[in-house]
């Protein structure tokens, strides 16, 4: 299928070119000529490194990089910037070696009608390695980028530095690292893996927004299986160290995973769509497919009575929003916590919701990176924040201790408190401890915090509490166990509702749950100019 598309890349630069010889045929004939040479030098630069290359390409079940633009922009919108750029190295026979564009295609294009600047590294030329002029093209864009305020999607596939142009590219990867950072929070950067992305090249994805990997074409390591071999003896595989697989569930280096580039393009427009081009921006309002005021029945059956019992989150979230329509991010990392992108009254939000049918929904280091990283993103780009909280508190454990859950734990409590976009949250069930307070709660700003009445607020569960508070009392009572029940529904009696936290302000109201969506969408049509600031500063210190 990949080698039919390319085809179909191919017939299109020959009907671009017939096209073209239609329109000069009355020219004087110098004129023809240049423009000859022109469309001569355009075709040489789409083929990049060739049609065997293409082929090889192929072979290995990858699209080229024009046909990966091409399927990620709208029809006919992509206009090449720098097709006729060539490397200037001359050492190690490079002089012989000049492929017009080097190994990436750059240039800007449209999504869903909306601008976006792209680059695709092509692996025919020199396994799409980054020389000096690569490094240049792709600055170029992410500064065109910076100055029209639009979303940068770097499509990666390649070899890493050019290892014949020693010092002069890891300098490109140096000025592609600092765009990347001075660009973070101002425009949305992508990164989508399609092939290798070794050693430090890895960076350059790791500090843009979000990376899209396809199993079976996609890896990331700093250091291959053979160096890791040498060096601790480990016997790994290119899939198993560094695939989609590994990234999406185990290291959480990847968002979104696909089986096929398609999919993986789709992904991204998907994406896309929920985003604004800029942070002066805000994300495109989608009207009109969902009834702003619908209620739903079944949202009072999902919370089971029994508070120990597991439900799936996402059976909320998919009722309250708009058409079901749920982007779930890190769909199979930490899914103690799920986030995501979804539209309410067509706007976009960002989804933050313990998961009570893993782990109990608990927080641990993963899914408190996850969520923080997640809800800072939000914040950077005017995306309010809908937190739902059934959280049983902390993950105890040494593993997490001295994995170090004090300080990613504080990272989410962080990232809520300074973000300043709307803050909505709805309590289903349970809030223990800490737990408490880091999901968006009153003290850290939330906006509007709405519980059902299945909310409980306490420091620990009833069970928990009483072995504390009377252990001593315990210990000595000759009807221990009695006792014990009986404190255990005290406890339970009175912090088992909402009505504490709500008669305290800590909770603006009690709804029905059947209401959550109109309520949840008043609140944010309430909160639409709303404005909050942080303390003058450089910036702040968040526990990395
Ligand atoms: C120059 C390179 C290259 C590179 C590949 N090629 N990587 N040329 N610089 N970094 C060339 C190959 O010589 C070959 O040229 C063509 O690209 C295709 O490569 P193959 O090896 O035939 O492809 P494949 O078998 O698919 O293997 C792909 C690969 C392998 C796994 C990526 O090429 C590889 O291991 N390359 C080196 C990876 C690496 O160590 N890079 C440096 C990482 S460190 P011909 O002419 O034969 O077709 C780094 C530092 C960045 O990048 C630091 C930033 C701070």
């Amino acid at each position: 299928m990949a080698v039919e598309r390319d085809m179909d890349a191919k017939s299109e630069v020959q009907d671009d070119a017939q096209s073209h010889e239609l329109a000069v045929v009355d020219a004087e004939p110098a004129t023809n000529a240049k423009l000859e040479r022109l469309e001569e030098m355009r075709n040489q630069s789409r083929l990049g490194g060739g049609e065997r290359r293409i082929q090889q390409q192929h072979d290995k079940g990858k699209l080229s990089a024009r046909t990966r633009i091409s399927l990620l922009l709208d029809d006919g919108t992509f206009e090449e910037i720098d097709p006729f750029v060539t490397h200037r190295a001359t050492d190690f026979g490079m002089a012989d070696r000049k492929i017009l564009s080097d190994a990436v295609v750059t240039g800007y294009g449209k999504v869903d009608g909306r601008q976006i600047f792209v680059y695709a590294q092509d692996f025919t030329v020199l396994g799409g390695s980054v020389s000096e002029v690569v490094g240049q093209k792709i600055s170029k864009v992410m500064d065109l980028a910076m100055k029209t305020g639009c979303p940068v999607v770097g499509l990666n596939d390649s070899g890493g530095a050019r290892i014949q142009e020693g010092v002069l590219s890891l300098g490109a990867y140096g000025e592609i690292f600092l765009r990347n950072t001075l660009a973070s929070g101002v425009i949305p950067q992508l990164s989508v893996i399609l092939g290798p992305s070794a050693g430090g090249a890895v960076y350059s994805p790791a500090i843009t927004d979000f990376i899209f990997m396809v199993q079976g074409i996609s890896q990331m390591y700093i250091t291959g299986p053979d160096v890791i071999r040498a060096v601790t003896g480990e016997d790994v595989t290119h899939e198993s160290l560094g695939g989609a697989l590994a990234h999406g569930s185990r290291s959480g280096v990847a968002h979104f995973i696909s089986e096929s580039e398609d999919e993986c393009m789709a992904q991204v427009r998907r994406l896309l769509g929920f985003l604004p081009s800029n942070n002066m921006d805000d994300p495109p309002i989608v009207q009109g497919f969902d009834e702003a005021g619908r209620t739903d029945d079944s949202l009072l059956s999902i919370v089971p009575e029994e508070p120990n019992r597991s439900y799936d989150i996402r059976e909320i979230v998919i009722r309250v929003v708009d058409g079901s329509d749920f982007m779930e991010v890190h769909q199979d990392f930490a899914p103690n916590i799920v986030v995501g992108f979804a539209r309410l009254a067509g706007k976009a939000v960002g989804i933050v919701g313990n998961q009570p049918a893993y782990l109990a929904g608990v927080l641990d280091i993963n899914a408190s990176v996850k969520a923080a990283r997640f809800v800072r993103f939000c914040d950077c780009f005017n995306i309010p924040i809908i937190t739902f909280v059934d959280v049983p508190g902390f993950m105890p454990g040494t593993e997490q201790e001295y994995g170090g859950i004090i300080r990613h734990g504080a990272k989410l409590l962080y990232a809520y408190a300074e973000a300043t976009v709307p803050k909505i949250s709805v309590m289903t069930r349970k809030a223990y401890g800490g737990a408490y307070l880091v999901m968006s709660s009153k003290h850290l700003r939330g906006d509007i915090n709405l519980a059902w009445p299945s909310a409980e607020i306490a420091v620990m569960g009833p069970d928990g509490a009483v072995n504390i508070v009377f252990r001593d009392e315990l210990a000595k009572a000759e009807n221990a166990e009695e006792r014990r029940n009986s404190l255990i529904e005290e406890f339970r009696d009175k912090f088992a509702n909402p009505y504490v936290a709500a008669s305290q302000g800590y909770l603006d109201n009690v709804i029905d749950p059947r209401e959550t969506r109109p309520q949840i969408i008043r609140a944010l049509d309430m909160l639409q100019n709303k404005r909050d600031s942080l303390p003058p500063k450089k910036h702040g210190n968040i526990p990395l």
